[in-house]
């Protein structure tokens, strides 16, 4: 019997991570993809001569070309450019854009069968540009944000109440920007509504903290955003997709009416397995909930726009 196939495409900092991870799990061969010539090559064998050292089969490949990426079972998105000095969001957002659609299609061109699972920023637009560009049903075309997001709010949580983080369940929904929704009624410590452990103002700033995540790490970076947690977070999806484990984890999906949105991806509950996005899972949210959810929504649709999708 083979083993699977997972292609992770960008050799940067997420997806050199992100290919680690998967390595090291031992579960499925690795393909590595850059366009910068020796970057995913050489990266590919730093791994594979890491194998007699941890314990796994030296299966990675690093490569500038597609071929090699052929039936993939999962493709992991990280490629794309980061904002400059100079540079607007929205040249950002075209920028990507392209780099993704492209992407998508060379994968899904090999590996029709495929699931896709987006990395790159903006998170909820590139979704939709590999969505439409990949043609595969909604199940199959999933982003990675709202794991990471989560992770923020459920380690800031467990250090100001002394907690063990394990014991700590936290939703953050929405789009994966300024305007995500870390939802409050649904986290709890040990079962416990943190409403019952922390008081609102404090809970408040906490909630902010969460938000600001991802520029509170290039603040310290000073070039470059996070990237360890963020492989984490999409290895926690690959793992759930590919031993079938039925997790329910936030992720950005393609909505069809779910919480009262329609044709845009946002972070949503979801129950991940082998057949991708199995899943969206309802919730009760709150009058203000919704509300924040809505005006994520329409921080989404505006990016959206732009690209003309
Ligand atoms: P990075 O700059 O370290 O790596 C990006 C890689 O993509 C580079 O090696 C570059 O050569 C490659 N690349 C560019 N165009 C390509 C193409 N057409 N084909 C193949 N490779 C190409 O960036 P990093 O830190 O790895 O982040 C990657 C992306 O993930 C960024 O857009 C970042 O904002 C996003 N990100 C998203 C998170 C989320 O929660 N969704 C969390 C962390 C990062
Ligand atoms: C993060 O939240 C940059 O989206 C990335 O760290």
């Amino acid at each position: 019997m083979s083993r699977l196939k997972i292609t992770v495409v960008g050799a940067g900092n997420v997806g050199a991570t992100t290919a680690q991870r998967l390595a090291e799990r031992d579960y499925a061969d690795v393909v590595l993809v850059d366009i910068v010539e020796g970057l995913p090559q050489g990266k590919a064998l730093d791994l594979n001569e890491t194998g007699p050292v941890l314990g796994y089969e030296p299966n990675v490949i690093g490569t500038n070309g597609y071929e090699e990426t052929a039936g993939s079972d999962v493709c992991v998105i990280t490629s794309g450019i980061a904002r400059k000095p100079g540079m607007s969001r929205d040249d950002l957002l075209t920028t990507n854009q392209k780099i993704v659609a492209d992407v998508t299609q060379n994968l899904v061109s090999r590996s029709p069968d495929t699931i896709l699972i987006v990395v790159t920023n903006p998170l909820d637009a590139m979704c939709q540009v590999a969505f439409a560009e990949a043609k595969l049903p909604r199940e199959r075309v999933i982003g990675m944000a709202g794991v990471l997001d989560s992770a923020r709010f459920r380690t800031f949580l467990a250090w100001e109440l002394g907690v063990s983080v394990r014991d700590v369940t936290g939703f953050v929904l929405g789009g994966h920007g300024d305007q995500m929704v870390p939802v409050t009624s649904y986290t709890n410590v040990a079962g416990i509504p943190i409403t019952d452990l922390i008081g609102q103002e404090r809970l408040a700033e906490i909630v902010q903290r969460t938000r600001d995540g991802g520029a509170e790490v290039v603040k310290l970076l000073k070039s470059g955003s996070a990237y360890y947690a963020p492989s984490a977070s999409v290895v926690e999806m690959v793992d759930s997709i590919v031993q079938d484990q039925k997790r329910v984890l936030p992720c950005a999906a393609y909505l069809t009416g779910e919480f009262g949105l329609n044709g845009i991806f946002m972070g949503v509950p979801c129950r991940l397995g082998a057949g991708g996005l199995e899943e969206i899972i309802k919730l009760n949210l709150t009058d203000h909930e919704q509300a924040q959810l809505n005006r994520s929504a329409e921080a989404v649709r505006e990016l959206v726009g732009v690209m003309g999708l």
